[in-house]
């Protein structure tokens, strides 16, 4: 039997996966190991391998076939706008995607100046302001601790995930408007969905009942 082949966004979220897949008889223990610097694991019984990489390239993956099935959250499926099918939400790693900054900045926004947007997300970023709001504004492009371009005079506002709402809440600023709802989603390749598709059917099957099953 062929591997199926799943990409796991490194971090938090792959963990909470290989658990949801453990809870469906995925024993997988060498992903377990603490410290291990390995990247690739297998369960020989149901034929599955996971590798995990940089979240940003999951879909990557995803869409050349080098991964069969991926696991990575929606900011970076919109963001990356690859070639994948999205088959299922995962419901987990819930947050979302904000325009946040100073109360001061709302109306700036409010009255459609030119302001500055410092974002990890440029695509999202101008999908919203030129498309959804039909707003001009600069997008500045940034790795990361986003929340520092408003504090430091880079930007206005951001673009950026919050999920508690903490790190906004300890430099003090706040949701300004809502993008969209966030979570963990399942991908999957175009070819690999038809060449396998009884297993990926049975997986997403599966899946799904095993989260409806831990909703209530
Ligand atoms: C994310 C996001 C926010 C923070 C939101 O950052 O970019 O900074 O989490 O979480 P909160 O609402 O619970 O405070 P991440 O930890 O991925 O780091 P980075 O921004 O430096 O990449």
């Amino acid at each position: 039997m062929r591997y199926l082949t799943f990409a796991l966004a490194k971090g938090r979220l792959a963990g909470k996966a290989m658990d949801l897949l453990a809870r469906l008889g995925v024993s997988c223990e060498e992903f377990y190991e603490p410290d291990t610097r390995r990247l690739i694991f297998t369960d020989e019984k149901n034929g599955f391998r996971f590798f995990l990489a940089k979240a940003s390239d999951v879909p990557t993956y995803v869409e050349y076939g080098a991964a069969d099935i991926g696991i990575v959250g929606r900011d970076t499926i919109l963001e990356e706008g690859r070639r994948i099918y999205e088959v299922l939400d995962l419901e987990m790693g819930k947050c979302r995607m904000c325009v946040c900054g100073p109360e001061s900045s709302r109306e700036l926004l409010q009255r459609r100046q030119l302001i500055r947007v410092a974002t990890k997300y440029p695509v999202i970023a101008k999908d919203y302001f030129y498309n959804r709001r039909q707003q001009t504004v600069e997008i500045i492009k940034l790795n990361g601790s986003v929340e520092l371009a408003p504090l430091v005079g880079l930007s206005e506002v951001i673009v950026d995930i919050v999920e508690t709402g903490t790190t906004l809440r300890e430099n003090g600023l706040s949701v300004l408007e809502e993008i969209c709802p966030l979570s963990a989603r399942m991908v999957v390749n175009e070819v690999s969905m038809k060449m396998e598709n009884e297993r990926i059917k049975t997986l997403i099957r599966r899946l799904r009942e095993q989260i409806r099953s831990e909703r209530i």
